[in-house]
């Protein structure tokens, strides 16, 4: 029994004791405490108070591009994509949005040439440019090659990641036709006729939900030029 009293009073004495540093330590609280040292912060800064200077806002800067042929001059927030220029500001809405983190491909549009993903890409970053987008390729009228061949093989279902999948098609034509290889498998074949397998692994960042991937492919492959 002596050993378990002796326990209790131990225990007691500890509860005690944290109580009397927790108010020792509010009393002496941040506040009211001098600084550590001479060179520590004010109690203030420490707790993060907000600060009297005023928070820069956001920056506007002129963007001249060439869009679908047109020139266009805009004046935008810096921190706005490419995409949310071509969708807000130019109302070319023929282009998606689908993860808006570069990673479904919805996005494609052509820059100078190249595909690339207008959701990670600023616009200011692209001052002079000319872009392509859908609506330059062609229209319901006097459609892309690549745009009826969409059409002609049923290369869509829902139609979302169609825009991208058709500007990153006609660029990868371009791209197989300058002899660029494939960023992943830089050992595959460009020569003609096109293998499926490079044509999938070229097409692999357009990622359709609906699976129309046999029909991409098979629209691809005839205005490559080989039989589908
Ligand atoms: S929206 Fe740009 S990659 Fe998905
Ligand atoms: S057609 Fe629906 S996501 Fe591709």
């Amino acid at each position: 029994m002596q050993g378990q009293s002796h326990h209790d009073l131990s225990r007691r004495d500890l509860l005690a004791a944290g109580a009397a540093t927790l108010a020792g330590s509010s009393a002496g609280s941040p506040a009211n405490a001098a600084p550590a040292s001479p060179g520590a912060a004010p109690a203030s800064e420490a707790r993060n108070e907000p600060s009297s200077a005023p928070t820069p806002g956001p920056v506007r800067m002129p963007v001249h591009l060439t869009v679908n042929g047109t020139t266009r001059d805009l004046e935008v927030d810096t921190r706005t994509t490419l995409l949310d220029a071509l969708r807000e500001h130019l109302s070319l809405t023929g282009t998606k949005k689908g993860c808006d983190h570069g990673q479904c491909g919805a996005c494609t549009v052509i820059v100078d040439g190249v595909r690339i993903n207008s959701c990670l890409t600023l616009a200011v970053m692209h001052e002079g440019a000319e872009v392509t987008t859908i609506e330059g390729l062609g229209t319901p009228g006097h459609m892309h090659e690549m745009q009826a061949a969409f059409v002609k093989h049923d290369g869509y279902q829902c139609g979302y990641c169609t825009p991208g999948q058709i500007c990153s098609a006609v660029a990868v034509l371009e791209e197989i036709k300058a002899g660029i290889p494939s960023h992943v498998t830089q050992d595959l074949v460009s020569a003609p006729p096109l293998s499926e397998d490079e044509l999938r692994e070229r097409m692999s960042g357009n990622i359709c939900r609906c699976g129309a991937y046999s029909n991409i492919v098979a629209a691809i492959t005839e205005v490559a030029g080989s039989p589908a």
